[in-house]
């Protein structure tokens, strides 16, 4: 369960950067995982307006920040925090940067009907903080946090917003900032630390495993959160299990395979489900180990792999019938 927190403001340890770490620090002590993307140090490229992404599905500017990591991170996050001072009755211009680049995920969700794995569950949390007391003063912020939420599968569920805070510091103040802090662990970390966590590891971690979590993930994401990992990770996903995905309308992009040390991120799945051979022989993490004989896909072509994703829903109905 990863919390991703988009730091919007330019100013290091300001109220943006103080509220965020506040919260953070609640999440991890409630047991998420949590990663902080200082925006505006990120030296994240601005989406060119090019269009690529519509015609492509992934974004021109390949070698950025946004490319090679960011995008990764907003397609495993559980719960994304959009935090923001406000300029001129906006988010800062640091975050818009990144959000103009979600045009990628927008066109992969709108143009070529692509489902998240994680779609039905991510939460979106918008944190903003300005100096004055004007009555409008978050409502473009929040037009842009809703829109923003949505081209990236999340469901904007709660909004913290301050005025009157303007020097460094001044958040500290806010004499609800506690309870509101904790209310927001209350309504959006909790519910989702609560689901059971899966973990699926084949040998490579490029076809099998990372599609039983994604098919898993998607069916029975209000139960359990899944992961995948592999013993020998592989560079990549597997082109045909991508093509696959897709045909049946599900982005498997921007996801690479992962080490068992990475997937688990310090915690222990409360059950892991080996698949193929020999793995099952291994010492396994997990509170409970299953093994799924499903064999390599020697030649993975068109039919082969749409039986392997035939096979590992007949697989999860079985266990999620016994799982609790
Ligand atoms: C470029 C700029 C524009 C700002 N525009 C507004 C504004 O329109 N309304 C407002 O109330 N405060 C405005 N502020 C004040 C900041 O929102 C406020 O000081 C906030 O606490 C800064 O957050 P930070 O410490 O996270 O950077 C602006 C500040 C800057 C630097």
């Amino acid at each position: 369960m990863l919390i991703l927190g988009l730091q919007g403001s330019p100013r290091k340890g300001g109220n943006t950067d103080t509220l965020l770490a506040a919260f953070l620090e609640k999440a991890g002590q409630a047991g998420a995982a949590v990663k902080t993307i200082q925006v505006a140090r990120a030296g994240i490229v601005p989406c060119k307006g090019c269009g690529y992404c519509e015609t492509h599905g992934t974004c021109v500017i390949a070698d950025d920040p946004m490319s090679m990591e960011l995008f990764g991170l907003l397609r495993q996050a559980d719960l994304v925090v959009a935090a923001t001072p406000v300029y001129f009755y906006g988010i800062s211009a640091q975050l818009k940067v990144l959000i103009d680049r979600c045009q990628t995920l927008w066109s992969r969700k709108y143009i070529y009907k692509l489902k998240d794995p994680l779609a039905a569950t991510r939460k979106g949390v918008l944190f903003s903080v300005a100096a004055s007391e004007g009555r409008q003063l978050f409502d473009g912020i929040h037009l842009t946090a809703k829109y923003f939420f949505d081209a990236i599968d999340a469901q904007f569920s709660h909004a913290l917003t301050y005025r009157g805070v303007e020097s460094k510091g001044a958040i500290r103040r806010q004499e609800s900032l506690a309870a509101d802090i904790d209310g927001t662990i209350q309504k959006t970390v909790l519910p989702l630390l609560r689901r059971k966590t899966v973990l699926f590891i084949s040998p490579t971690g490029a076809c099998r495993a990372p599609m039983a979590a994604a098919v898993a993930q998607g069916r029975f994401g209000d139960r359990i959160r899944t992961g995948y990992a592999a013993l020998r990770p592989a560079s990549e996903l597997s082109a045909a299990m991508i093509l696959s995905m897709q045909q049946a309308g599900v982005d498997m992009g921007y996801r690479t395979p992962q080490a068992i040390e990475q997937a688990l991120k310090g915690s222990t799945p409360d059950l892991t489900v080996a698949i193929g051979n020999g793995i099952d022989n291994l010492p396994l993490p997990g509170k409970q180990t299953v093994k799924w004989p499903l064999p390599e896909l020697l030649s993975p072509d068109e039919a082969a792999i749409d039986g392997l994703r035939l096979a590992i829903e007949t697989q999860l109905d079985a266990l999620m019938e016994t799982f609790e």
